[in-house]
């Protein structure tokens, strides 16, 4: 059965002001306790340890549900809880991932996706929307257009009687944790016979400037020993400074480029994104992109490494075509099942479940 944690104890004894300007790094050790997160909030609050544990009891986890009693024995173990999925951005594929990775533990849902059926429209202010629904439910995850609100919500509640966790499933353009959690998962399971993650040259293409899943990942990434990563874009949508501040003060090599074909040959991993137009004014800024310097076609798959792998957090466009997906080096949908499970992992860990499925999987010889 799940321990009791004692959820948001960390962020009460810190002011919102003081809270608020500390870098994503100092937030995140406000997040974690003994390599367990109170709230998934910031790529950064993972170190590499963390980032093993997790990926460990995703596996554990994905092994368990292979068969009925371990799938019992699993929904099981949250049957008492209930998470309440507060998605105020589109969002299919990780809302059912997140419905699948409650489901996988037993928690009911309750969700609210249109926000325009709250007492928002009547002037409530997101945070109060919030703070009622958390009263409800025993873990919240949210997808939000406004950087920063999951947060400013992990610490509102933190304040409050009833402390909520809560999981950042999108922030406006600037975080996806639990995606870059589940992108390190998946490099991690590519590379398992090619020495892991380390020394690998990974290259990342499309819409950098607002492509949260890419500056989430290579925030992880500095954990690496010698990592290369390349960022192919056009100039108007490369990656932003912070990022690459970030990398330099890492010391991570890293180059800028804007045709992503002399890099294939080189590449152990190319992420494709897709452009975000969505954040584009009507009639604003939007730019078409060159397809030909910035996609995977079937003729490129010639000239890519034997073992690199092609990622892609979806949904795609045309930056990689339909025929490239029979390639077994094409692992975007193994990457989709990959998120289910270690998103069922973090949740596993943030109720203090890890122990027993650590000791399921022992009596079952599941390393
Ligand atoms: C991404 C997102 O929402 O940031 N999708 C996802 O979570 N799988 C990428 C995108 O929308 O392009």
């Amino acid at each position: 059965m799940a321990a009791d944690v004692r959820i948001g104890s960390m962020l009460r004894d810190i002011s919102w002001r003081d809270f608020s300007a500390l870098t994503p790094e100092e937030k995140g050790r406000h997040l974690m306790r003994d390599g367990v997160p109170e709230h998934v909030l910031l790529a950064q609050q993972f170190r590499r340890p963390d980032l093993e544990r997790i990926c460990g009891l995703a596996t554990r986890i994905r092994k368990l549900s292979k068969d009925r009693p371990g799938r019992d024995f699993l929904t099981g173990l949250l049957s008492d809880r209930r998470a309440m999925l507060y998605f105020s951005q589109p969002s299919s594929r990780t809302f059912l991932s997140f419905c699948a990775a409650c489901e996988i533990l037993g928690l009911r849902l309750g969700e609210v996706r249109d926000t325009a059926t709250s007492s928002e429209i009547k002037g409530e202010s997101r945070e109060d929307s919030v703070r009622t629904f958390s009263s409800y439910f025993d873990l919240i995850i949210m997808r939000t257009k406004e950087k920063g609100f999951a947060e400013r919500t992990a610490w509102v509640l933190s304040h409050t009687d009833r402390p909520v966790p809560i999981i950042n499933a999108g922030s406006g353009a600037d975080q996806h944790p639990t995606q870059a959690c589940l992108d390190i998962y998946t490099l991690q399971r590519s590379f398992e016979n090619e020495g892991g993650i380390d020394g690998k040259h990974i290259v990342f293409c499309g819409d950098l400037a607002r492509g949260r899943t890419v500056r989430s990942l290579a925030m992880l990434l500095r954990d690496y020993h010698d990592v290369r990563l390349s960022f192919v874009a056009p100039d108007h949508f490369q990656i932003g400074s912070d990022i690459t501040d970030a990398l330099s003060e890492a010391k991570i090599s890293f180059q800028l480029a804007d045709d992503l074909n002399p890099l294939v040959p080189e590449a152990d991993a190319i992420y494709m994104t897709r452009i975000q137009d969505e954040w584009d004014e009507i009639g604003g800024k939007f730019q078409s992109v060159d397809v030909d310097r910035f996609s995977i076609q079937e003729h490129t798959l010639s000239r890519m490494k034997d073992t690199a792998v092609i990622m892609h957090p979806l949904p795609r466009r045309e930056e990689i075509h339909p025929d490239v997906d029979r390639d077994p080096r094409a692992v975007y949908w193994r990457q989709v099942r990959n998120g289910m499970w270690v998103r069922t992992a973090l949740i596993a860990m943030m109720f203090g479940c890890e122990g027993s499925i650590n000791a399921e999987a022992a009596r079952h010889s599941i390393v």
